[in-house]
């Protein structure tokens, strides 16, 4: 399958490396191309991996993440096109960090809305499902890594047969055993909301190595 990663950081480059390592082609999309470390990506990752603009990855991916940095998200998923996300599932990973008013950031949208609502309404031929958001990257596509993978991963989106889909990415791609579906787009808010408390998290524990387990 071809697959849009949307972004150039380190989430983009590991779910991209990863969906590699699964079989599928991957082109990574940034807002120009020929970015450096679009290209050292591809570099490393081999000859299923090619770069482009947000436009070229959206157009070639039949699945897209969206993996660039909340405040951007939707002027990156502008560039990217709705007519190149019509009717694609397009995971969405971002948090809403604002760091403008410096340290610790704030969550901007928060509490009575989401970025991932916000994409959702922006963008309303997509369908968005929102995963990944609550773990630092290694551990996204990596869940062993950490107690086994015994912990948990948390989704929301609209629709039914997107999440179905990304649900068995998440699972048999990369590896989770507990994902939770929230419901609808508004549980983007909680899933959104959890990051006050992870950043929290990392700076006490002083690694980003560790998840939240749901136990029933
Ligand atoms: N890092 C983690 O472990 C982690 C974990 C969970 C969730 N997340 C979330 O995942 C997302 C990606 O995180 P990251 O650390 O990999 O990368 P990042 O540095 O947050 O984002 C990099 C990407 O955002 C794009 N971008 C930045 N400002 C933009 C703007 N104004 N307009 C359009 N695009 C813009 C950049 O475009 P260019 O390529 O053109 O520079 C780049 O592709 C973030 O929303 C983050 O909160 C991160």
């Amino acid at each position: 399958m071809n697959i849009a990663i949307l972004g150039t950081g380190m989430v983009g480059a590991t779910i991209g490396t990863k969906m590699i390592q699964l079989g599928h082609k991957v082109r990574m999309g940034s807002r120009s191309a020929g970015n450096e470390k679009a290209l050292e990506w591809v570099k490393a990752a081999g000859a299923d991996a090619s770069q482009g603009t947000f436009a070229d990855a959206a157009a070639f991916g039949e699945l897209a993440f969206n993996c660039t940095s909340g405040m951007g998200s939707l002027e990156a998923l502008g560039q990217a096109g709705a007519a190149n996300l019509k009717g694609k599932i397009l995971i969405d990973v971002s948090n809403p960090l604002d760091f403008s008013k410096g340290m610790p950031p704030t969550l901007n949208p928060c509490n009575t809305d989401s970025l991932g609502e916000r994409i959702q309404k922006a963008f309303p031929e997509a369908k968005v499902v929102k995963a990944l958001n609550t773990m630092n990257a290694l551990l996204m596509v990596n869940p062993a890594q950490l107690a086994g993978g015994d912990h948990s991963a948390f989704m929301c989106g609209n629709d039914a047969e997107a999440k179905a889909k990304v649900q068995d990415l998440l699972k048999q791609g990369f590896g989770w055993k507990d994902v939770v579906d929230l419901g609808d787009i508004t549980a983007a808010r909680g899933q959104e909301m959890i990051l006050p408390i992870w950043l929290r998290l990392w700076g006490g524990l002083k690694t980003p190595n560790f998840n939240f387990k749901i136990v029933r």
